[in-house]
């Protein structure tokens, strides 16, 4: 059952040491040693706080109102590759600078969308141990501001969720791979495929039959123009993820019928912006569709080996019936290659954050413990 795989990591990429100065939201992943001890006495732990529940009133209700504005970017604003965080921070749900802690993620993607609580949770706590500061509790939503207009582009850096092969990944519906440059800003040219499928498989709109087959074709093109591509677990369920959260957030809740407005999508997409009068989704609402967009051109987890046209299987990446291996995987792998010998508060609040992501998991997987069940 899919209900709640979604965004992990594999890898351990680590531009950490360009930045002359640590801030307090950049991860602390994959840093030697010698740095942590340097780095460590200049951060205030903060104890992370216990995810949020389900909403109280979880039906469809006028979210983009008064009290949620949408305001241009301002200098030094973070914004990345995730056009629901992007939208929530530029409407206010989350803090309009794209910093933001675990419990505020949640809930902003709860009260501004009405994202499903253990999916919510899953994705949340996820991001935050490959890509978030432990110790401060803080995230970045990207790296840096990607909009060319009225506000000044904030330094460019590689923190947050841009950090490519942690969280953010390949066959993006409106970014490009990384290997082509900007792995995060919105494309135009990837904006008109976008279009062009919805225009031949949806009469205009973007729905489950053209998410189907744009999901399809970004993975054909990378397989043909990306010496790079990999497309295993994490980014293998993320990408199907991401294919239907359009449908299921971008819709207006009153409206429901699976057919998403073009220029409702741009909206999002590029501008952040929810239209005017936006209601969010009218109930409680995670991975609807995915299985179903999946089973229409089935592919296996793999990668190009040895140049463009060349994607292989991979056995060791989990699937759609190994849901619990992503699981282990992220954890015993992923997360331990990033912090192998914690200590201290750090060691304290990887502990806290994996329990964390453990619960969406738990009616399904056995929990591990890579640090141990002491406290
Ligand atoms: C709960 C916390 C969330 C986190 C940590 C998160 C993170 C991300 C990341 C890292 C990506 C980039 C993956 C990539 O394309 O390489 C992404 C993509 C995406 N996210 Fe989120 N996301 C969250 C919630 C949401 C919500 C609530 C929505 C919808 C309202 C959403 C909609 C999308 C969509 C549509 C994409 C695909 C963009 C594209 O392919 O062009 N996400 N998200
Ligand atoms: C929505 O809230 C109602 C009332 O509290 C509850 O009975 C229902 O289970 C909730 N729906 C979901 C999907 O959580
Ligand atoms: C947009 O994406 C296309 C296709 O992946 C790529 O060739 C192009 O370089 C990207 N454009 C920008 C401005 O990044
Ligand atoms: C592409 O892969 C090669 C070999 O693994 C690596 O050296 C290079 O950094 C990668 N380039 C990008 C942009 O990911
Ligand atoms: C992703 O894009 C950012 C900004 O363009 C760049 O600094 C970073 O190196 C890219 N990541 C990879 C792996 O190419
Ligand atoms: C998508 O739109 C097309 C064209 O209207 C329609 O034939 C198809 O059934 C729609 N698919 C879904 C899942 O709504
Ligand atoms: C996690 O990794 C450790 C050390 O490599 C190994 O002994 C253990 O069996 C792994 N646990 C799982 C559940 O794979």
């Amino acid at each position: 059952m899919f209900s709640l795989l979604n965004f992990v990591t594999l890898g351990l990429a680590c531009t950490w040491s360009v930045l002359a100065f640590p801030s307090t939201y950049t991860s602390l992943g994959g840093l030697p040693r010698e740095e942590l001890d340097r780095i460590l006495p200049s951060l205030q732990y903060r104890s992370p706080g216990a995810p949020p529940g389900p909403l109280k009133f979880n039906g469809t209700k006028l979210v983009n109102d008064d009290q949620h504005p949408w305001k241009p970017l301002k200098h030094g604003d973070m914004r990345g590759p995730c056009p629901g965080l992007n939208t929530l921070a530029s409407h206010g749900y989350l803090p309009r600078n794209g910093i933001a802690t675990p419990v505020q993620i949640i809930n902003a993607v709860q009260e501004g969308f009405n994202m499903e609580n253990s999916v919510a949770r899953l994705v949340t706590y996820a991001a935050h141990l490959v890509d978030g500061n432990l110790i401060t509790d803080k995230l970045s939503i990207g790296g840096k501001s990607p909009l060319t207009g009225p506000s000044p582009p904030a330094p460019a850096n590689a923190a947050g969720l841009n950090t490519h092969a942690l969280f953010e990944g390949d066959v993006s519906m409106t970014r490009a791979d990384a290997f082509f440059g900007d792995n995060h800003s919105f494309n135009e040219t990837l904006f008109d495929e976008f279009t062009a499928f919805s225009n031949q498989f949806g009469a205009g709109k973007y729905n489950l039959t053209v998410a189907a087959e744009y999901r399809f074709h970004r993975i054909q093109e990378s397989i043909a123009t990306n010496p790079n591509f990999s497309f295993v677990s994490p980014r293998f369920f993320t990408a199907y993820a991401e294919s239907v959260f359009p449908i299921n957030f971008f819709i207006d809740g009153r409206q429901g019928d699976g057919q998403l407005d073009l220029d409702v999508a741009r909206g999002f997409f590029q501008n952040m912006r929810m239209p005017d009068g936006f209601h969010r989704a009218s109930m409680p609402t995670g991975l609807e569709g995915l299985a179903e967009i999946a089973s229409v051109h089935p592919i296996s987890p793999g990668a190009n080996v040895n140049g463009v046209n060349t994607y292989t299987f991979d056995p060791s990446s989990a699937d759609f019936t190994t849901f619990c291996l992503l699981y282990v995987n992220f954890v015993n792998q992923t997360v331990r290659s990033l912090y192998p010998e914690p200590t201290g508060n750090l060691k304290k609040a990887l502990k806290k954050n994996l329990e964390f992501l453990y619960g969406p998991f738990s009616d399904q997987c056995s929990q591990v413990f890579p640090y141990g069940k002491d406290n």
